[in-house]
């Protein structure tokens, strides 16, 4: 979604804003633009178009000696389609008050009406632009613009994260509500950015502004809370921006990277949970009833904890989708668990489920990101360490997730008395073995070779059976993601009541068939699709005269007798499938087209 870095000082600032922007681009963009503030000139310009922030930074200046306000953005069109007239910086009628924004005003339109009705003029159709129009019209009133920003607050209904300026004036103003906006200082210089990532290459020093607090940044910063009306003292924490100074290394794409990171950050989050979150996690009551929810691929992982939960701590669980979630009335109390799952901890929609059951029942969340939105509204966080995706695809942030889902359910088990310390060790001493198996897999395939044959493929079905069927939405989720060929994932059987009737030589169909007690009733479905010429790639961890004959190509993955461990290694395939299919293509797996990283919209 949209991604706001604005800066306050003097230096190189063409390269500076070129590199806040680039490194936003991850969340996804349709066009760009910035504001250079300065009490003696101003310059400003927007692009249309992904991959066009080095042309628009080439009208800032390469290096700068008096101080400078620069707000710049990246968008991701909601309001009104992707054009100059809609792309941030949005400015007042006079063109003195600028904002770059991030979130959605949802009654915008309500006082847009009221603000053309005295005479405002708009030029975008953005929610945006309202607020600046809003702003102005209260400086009638307020004279300080300070005032008259927090007087626009009380007025707008929605999200936002957001940053304004004067012309002419030496001052910034920031605000958030539900998204994040974070602020580094390096002792001379000021940033501010959607998140820690493009300040991490110049300071240390950092502070995330928490929801409805405001800051006004002149020779001083001053923060506020403005739904308190109260001033308030913030610090910049020092903190260890290691994981955020982020490069492909020796990878093409952030997605293969990040594939490859997969031991590594099973690794981390298993050392995390056992050092952090265990003790505090068996001091939580035993719920009576788990509802999972999240989007997307964190919905998959949710899935997966389903099969888990039931299995191993005979617990009921639903799964829902966050967007179904947020408007149902679930039947819930203080004996029922929501567990959220996401890996930014800023999706809207996961949100907004967790703020309807707020107060009504427990809630844990599941999330990658420490300091984001659905860690703060949670009861207790279990935090993945899979370190910051930058790939709009989800990989290893999914794997850490259902790593997490494993090790609740064994932690209950625990609770429960059904395991000792000890057996419950060896498992965690086996999820670490898991890693060494997925390490050898990522370094000896033959996926990057079948990949050839789906490139000129319209359709493909990904069918899977038990643990392995929402194995089977993942994978084809990940393929229609990044390399834009059209896939479905069904648990095996219920191919035969409909999409069977789409297979012919021409549909791959890839089967995930490893050795569990299912194993014999998906050997009957690949028959099933070889009687009628499908094209059929098995995901499997033994192979047999039968698998042989059925398979057109056969992915060979390491054996792990663990069911609940099989996850880890059957997506794997799949997510080098997915990355491997759309290179092929020429398609810019890092920034697929219409997709953003973190879907803060409804
Ligand atoms: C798929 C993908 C999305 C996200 C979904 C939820 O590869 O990345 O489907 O999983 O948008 O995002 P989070 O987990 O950040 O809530």
């Amino acid at each position: 979604m949209c991604g706001i870095f604005g800066f306050k000082g003097k230096g190189n600032v063409r390269g500076i804003i070129k590199n806040g922007l680039k490194t936003l681009e991850y969340r996804g963009y349709d066009s760009c633009g910035f504001f250079l503030n300065n009490k003696n000139f101003t310059l400003f310009d927007k692009k249309v178009g992904k991959g066009k922030i080095d042309e628009l930074v080439l009208s800032l200046p390469f290096k700068i000696e008096e101080e400078v306000i620069v707000l710049s953005h990246t968008r991701w069109a909601t309001h009104g389609q992707i054009s100059e007239d809609n792309a941030h910086p949005h400015f007042d009628c006079k063109k003195e008050i600028v904002i770059v924004h991030n979130g959605t005003i949802e009654n915008y339109q309500f006082l847009k009406r009221d603000l053309e009705k005295k005479k405002h003029k708009f030029i975008s159709q953005t929610d945006t632009e309202v607020l600046a129009h809003l702003i102005e019209e209260n400086l009638k009133k307020d004279k300080n613009i300070f005032f008259a920003v927090i007087s626009a607050l009380k007025e707008i209904e929605g999200s936002f994260a957001f940053l304004i300026t004067k012309k002419g004036e030496n001052l910034i103003i920031g605000a958030k509500k539900n998204l994040p906006l974070v602020i580094g200082f390096d002792g001379d210089n000021y940033y501010f950015s959607s998140d820690p990532i493009p300040i991490a290459k110049y300071t240390n020093k950092i502070l995330f502004l928490q929801d409805d607090e405001i800051f006004c940044l002149d020779s001083k910063i001053k923060f506020y809370n403005f739904k308190k009306n109260i001033q308030i003292k913030k610090e910049f924490d020092e903190i260890d921006l290691k994981e955020y100074k982020i490069t492909k290394g020796i990878f093409d794409a952030y997605m293969i990277k990040e594939i490859y990171e997969q031991p590594e950050a099973i690794e981390k989050t298993l050392k995390y949970f056992l050092d952090e979150t265990f003790e505090r996690l068996l001091k939580q009551p035993m719920p009576e009833r788990i509802i999972i929810t999240g989007c997307g691929t964190s919905w998959h992982a949710g899935l997966i904890g389903e099969y888990m939960i039931e299995k191993i701590i005979r617990i009921p669980v639903e799964v829902e989708y966050a967007s179904e979630l947020r408007y149902k009335s679930p039947v819930v109390d203080e004996n029922t668990l929501l567990i959220a799952i996401s890996q930014s901890g800023e999706t809207a929609d996961t949100l907004g489920a967790i703020k309807k059951l707020k107060g009504k029942c427990r809630i844990f969340s599941i999330c990658n990101v420490e300091k984001s939105s659905i860690v703060r509204e949670s009861d207790f966080t279990l935090l993945t360490k899979a370190g910051p995706e930058i790939g709009v695809a989800s990989t290893k942030s999914f794997t850490s997730q259902i790593l997490i889902l494993y090790l609740f359910s064994l932690t209950y088990l625990f609770k429960k008395r059904k395991i000792d310390r000890e057996k419950f060790n060896d498992i965690c001493n086996e999820i670490l073995k898991i890693t060494e198996k997925i390490s050898f897999f990522l370094n000896n395939n033959n996926v990057e070779k079948i990949a050839e044959k789906l490139i000129y493929k319209t359709n493909a079905l990904y069918l899977g059976r038990g643990i392995n069927f929402p194995i089977a939405l993942e994978g084809a989720l990940k393929l229609k993601e990044v390399s834009y060929i059209h896939a479905e994932g069904y648990p095996a059987a219920e191919m035969k009541h409909g999409p069977i009737a789409l297979i012919d030589e021409n549909m791959p169909v890839i089967f995930i068939c490893v050795k569990d007690k299912l194993m014999k009733k998906v050997l009957i479905n690949m028959e099933e699709v070889k009687t009628r010429k499908g094209f059929i790639i098995s995901v499997c961890d033994f192979i047999s005269e039968d698998i042989k004959k059925l398979s057109d190509d056969i992915i060979l993955i390491p054996h792990v007798s663990n069911e609940y461990m099989k996850p880890f290694l059957t997506v794997i395939p799949l997510q080098l499938l997915s990355y491997y299919v759309a290179n092929k293509k020429g398609i810019d797996v890092d920034k697929p087209r219409n997709l953003a990283k973190s879907v803060t919209v409804e």
